[in-house]
């Protein structure tokens, strides 16, 4: 199993691209189901998620071509079964996704129910309450959501009581093959869930209201081949500005989107980071000395849930008391234990984490990941402390994170890969 070794204490410098956004190719790639011919996709990162997502695809009879750009043409011309098997979708819950557009493109859906994962229960209650009310009968069997909707989907109105990113995304793939009109209410409104509106969009879906709360979604007939590019990574990139907000120096990512990322470059800035941005490159210095800041994470435009795990990093070592509270998922702190052995002063009660940060806090130790972002946080934490640290489990940050290493140590730092 692969490992990661980081020497801290190299500030970070230079400039990088941003990767195309893992939450946005997920149900992109999904949404080719819905299509009568080809889908191409440009700026796909190249991830284990994405991987997963195109087994998934191609266990149902998509034939798919990579090109040397990494561009992927999806083409689901010659689907020969509606079934998402349990050994993929166990490695991924995102793989739910492909639920609402089977449904709408066969009548028919088979997807292994997701299990548990580190950072909570994560139910899909939401995704399957969805799919009835657009007329589909839903039964959980043997481990596998069974779908059908032997007359086709109607649309319907759909009050999403916990706003759900893939849920949303779910009924979106769902609807726009539906007869007639769907709302969602209480809609997701992350950027990612906007991409896929624009390439639905493209494809002749008709969807109003996208960055909104509310979306109305008129189905039509059928949906046409396109071509499309994913937007930039905003987790991806916001990590990489908080790896040099904690280590100090000055960084320009270029190919991002700096408006899809504000709630996080606020506290960058309160923290201490000089920040400009253009459209769509941003540049961050550090030069002073960092101050902890309180975070409290909610859906989108507010703090992304997906940043909790690197903001309590920084706080480990930014002057002063900080809070965070996770409001999303029930049990993200796992990163914390580990972050404690590498000498942070970290509390938790309930939803919420306390830090005293200390500039001299973290030094190294033998630490392992335990979910993605969880992962991040103790790279960010590698790259500050005394010492050699010792990652072990980083396949979760492969899930994510596109030759982190490559990219951080293009930038100053001091990490190797290392396997058994
Ligand atoms: C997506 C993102 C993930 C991010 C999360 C929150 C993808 C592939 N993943 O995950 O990176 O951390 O949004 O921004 O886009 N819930 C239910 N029932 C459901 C569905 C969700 O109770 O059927 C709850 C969840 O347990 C959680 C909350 O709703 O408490 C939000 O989860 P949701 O937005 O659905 O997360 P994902 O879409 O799985």
């Amino acid at each position: 199993m692969d490992k990661l070794l980081i020497e801290g204490g190299s500030k970070l410098n230079g400039t990088m691209r941003a990767s195309g956004a893992k939450n946005s190719a997920l149900p992109i790639l999904a949404s080719s189901l819905l299509l009568e011919g080809k889908l191409s996709l440009s700026n796909v990162p190249h991830l284990k998620d994405v991987t997963t997502m195109i087994e998934v695809l191609g266990s149902m009879g998509a034939e798919i071509s990579l090109d040397d750009d990494m561009n992927f043409e999806i083409n689901t011309s010659n689907l020969n079964n509606h079934i998402a098997r349990y050994e993929l979708v166990k490695t991924m819950r995102a793989s739910v996704l492909v639920l609402g557009p089977l449904l709408a493109k066969f009548g028919q859906a088979e997807v292994a129910l997701p299990g548990g994962c580190a950072i909570g229960s994560r139910p899909v209650n939401l995704h399957l309450e969805s799919m009835k009310k657009l007329g589909a009968e839903v039964v959980t069997e043997g481990g596998y959501i069974k779908a059908k909707a032997v007359n086709g989907l109607k649309g319907a109105e759909i009050l999403f009581d916990t706003i759900s990113v893939t849920g949303t995304e779910n009924v979106l793939m769902a609807a726009v093959l539906a007869e007639g009109k769907t709302i969602i209410k209480n809609a997701a409104r992350e950027p990612e869930v906007s991409d896929l509106i624009e390439c639905l969009c493209q494809m002749g879906a008709r969807i109003s209201g996208a960055g909104t709360k509310e979306l109305l979604i008129e189905g039509v007939q059928e949906l046409n081949p396109t071509s499309f590019k994913i937007i930039p990574d905003r987790i991806e990139t916001a990590t990489y500005l908080t790896a040099v907000a904690m280590t100090g120096g000055n960084i320009t990512i270029k190919d991002s989107r700096p408006d899809t990322m504000e709630s996080v470059l606020d506290k960058l800035r309160e923290a201490g980071a000089e920040i400009t941005t253009e459209s769509d490159s941003i540049n961050l210095k550090m030069d002073s000395s960092l101050k902890s800041v309180d975070i409290s994470t909610a859906p989108y435009p507010l703090f992304p849930t997906d940043m909790q795990a690197q903001f309590i990093s920084l706080n480990t070592i930014a002057k002063g008391q900080a809070k965070v509270v996770e409001t999303i998922f029930e049990n993200r702190f796992m990163h914390v234990q580990e972050l404690i052995r590498m000498g942070g002063d970290i509390s938790l009660a309930g939803n919420t984490a306390i830090i005293n940060g200390n500039s001299d806090a973290l030094h190294s130790a033998p630490v392992m990941a335990t979910d993605l972002r969880a992962s991040a946080s103790l790279v960010l934490a590698g790259l500050v402390a005394k010492g050699v640290t010792k990652i072990d489990r980083i396949y979760h940050i492969d899930r994510g994170y596109e030759r982190i290493e490559e990219k951080l140590n293009a930038l100053g730092a001091k990490i190797e890969r290392v396997s058994g």
